[in-house]
């Protein structure tokens, strides 16, 4: 029998990455994948663009509901894929859960410690099981990273420089949309370095005791001397801004599922960029002291011409370098034991890779849930694993609002975390 799936939030990930995933579609899932899914329904507050996104999907009658209650009480499933807005994960994965469904729920599995807590406590009480979609895992270097570094093979994690470099487009893709809006994101380290955070506990298998963190937004703010638009749609400079984000790109699937659903809740895909309604950082750096002693820095940029991530990892015996390239974006993994000598580790990247989503690793994420899957049981992100990558970003939250000074995990958990000081406030050395 085919497994029974709802995808509720139907923007670029429930529609790009998981309905036509699940549906097969070419780069996006595999032929087999629909022999063994089916997709009864699609959730989404905005009935325009559920409604579109079923159209991309060639099934224009498939049902389109408001609420998963809804879905659930008229066409069941099995399995609810959550693909709404990060703050809305907390409210949107209880109901799946309470209305009987398992959840796959893309990173990050919340906003703040406390709605962590809340969703495993729904989890538990139910019964039923909650994934988290951290691709990342599932990426070609990652696993043999986890692997080497947990069998000791550099010897006693001590420690780490790591950094995550968003490119101009990439970057600034956040600050179009309501990704900078830390109420809804609770910014950036939480939303995008929820990745990174979750790669890097998960190589050293490691958890943190301690957090501080520094962060500003220098570069995403108001520039009138350009003469921009208020939106890249009717920008003058669009043809020379290197955030220009085109609606019409591709086939027009963004005009479609976002510009014409505009009228719905007034949700505007392509803002401009320089602007001071930002409430998210564009740089951080945190600072995480770990239980078994490592300790580790780790930056955010979200403005580096080109883009890529790097995580060196120097143990009692050795070291690790793993990442991609901001040279040419490709992935790459070398180890150097403690005489100097390096390993270059080989990573076979199929030429097709990066026309799927995440260089094939969201179609290996998809291929677990449906038994597929040929990925190791260490790349599943259990509910507690996402649960540390969110505590890291919530408590550099509150080291910021501290100032700076180092936070603990008691200091999470009963709220949301405080928003930054507004960046124009932040002093200018
Ligand atoms: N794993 C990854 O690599 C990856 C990449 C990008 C985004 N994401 C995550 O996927 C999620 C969606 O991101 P996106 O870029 O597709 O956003 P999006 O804005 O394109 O789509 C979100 C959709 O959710 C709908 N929505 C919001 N609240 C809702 C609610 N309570 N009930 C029903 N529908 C609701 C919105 O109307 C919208 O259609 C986010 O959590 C994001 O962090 C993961």
């Amino acid at each position: 029998m085919k497994t029974r799936f709802i995808v509720v939030g139907t923007g670029n990930r429930g529609l790009g990455c998981f309905a036509k995933g699940l549906l097969g579609f070419p780069n996006k899932g595999l032929p087999e994948f629909a022999e063994r899914a089916d997709l009864v329904a699609l959730v989404d507050l905005n009935a325009v663009r559920g409604k579109a996104a079923a159209r991309e999907l060639n099934r224009p009658d498939m049902p389109v509901f408001r609420t998963v209650k809804e879905a659930q009480a008229q066409v069941p499933a099995d399995w609810c894929i959550v693909t709404v807005t990060d703050r809305e994960h907390r409210d949107v994965v209880i109901e799946a859960l309470e209305a009987g469904l398992n959840v796959l729920v893309d990173k990050p599995l919340a906003t703040s410690v406390m709605e962590c807590d809340e969703i495993i406590a729904a989890m538990h009480r139910t019964g039923r099981q909650v994934i988290v979609g951290h691709n990342m895992r599932y990426g070609r270097s990652t696993l043999q990273a986890a692997k080497l570094v947990r069998g000791g093979a550099i010897g006693e994690v001590i420690s780490i420089e790591a950094a995550e470099l968003l490119g101009y487009s990439h970057g600034g893709d956040y600050f179009h949309r309501w990704h900078s809006d830390f109420s809804r994101s609770a910014g950036l380290m939480n939303h995008k370095c929820c990745h990174h955070i979750d790669i890097l506990c998960w190589i050293i298998d490691d958890h943190p005791v301690e957090v501080s963190s520094w962060g500003g937004r220098r570069f995403y703010t108001p520039r009138p001397e350009l003469d921009h638009g208020e939106r890249c749609g009717d920008c003058r400079i669009s043809s020379t801004c290197p955030h220009f984000f085109d609606m019409n790109k591709w086939d027009g699937v963004y005009r479609r599922i976002y510009k014409e659903a505009e009228g719905e809740d007034g949700y505007v895909r392509d803002l401009c960029v320089f602007s001071d309604r930002h409430t998210v950082y564009d740089h951080q750096t945190v600072q995480i002291r770990f239980a078994k002693g490592g300790l580790a820095a780790f930056s955010l940029v979200t403005f580096s011409p080109t883009g890529g991530c790097y995580f060196n990892i120097t143990g009692s015996k050795g070291r690790i370098e793993l990442g991609e390239s901001t040279v040419d974006g490709k992935p790459y993994l070398r180890l150097q034991d403690a005489s100097g000598k390096w390993t270059i580790i080989n990573i076979e990247v199929d030429k097709t890779e990066h026309e799927h989503g995440h260089g094939g690793a969201d179609i290996r994420l998809i291929a677990d849930r449906l038994g597929l899957g040929q990925s190791d049981p260490l790349q599943v992100a259990t509910t507690d694993e996402a649960r540390r990558a969110v505590l890291i970003a919530d408590l550099a939250s509150r080291s910021i609002a501290a100032g700076g000074m180092p936070v603990t995990p008691a200091a999470a958990g009963r709220d949301f975390p405080p928003a930054p000081p507004r960046a124009k406030t932040l002093p200018r050395v």
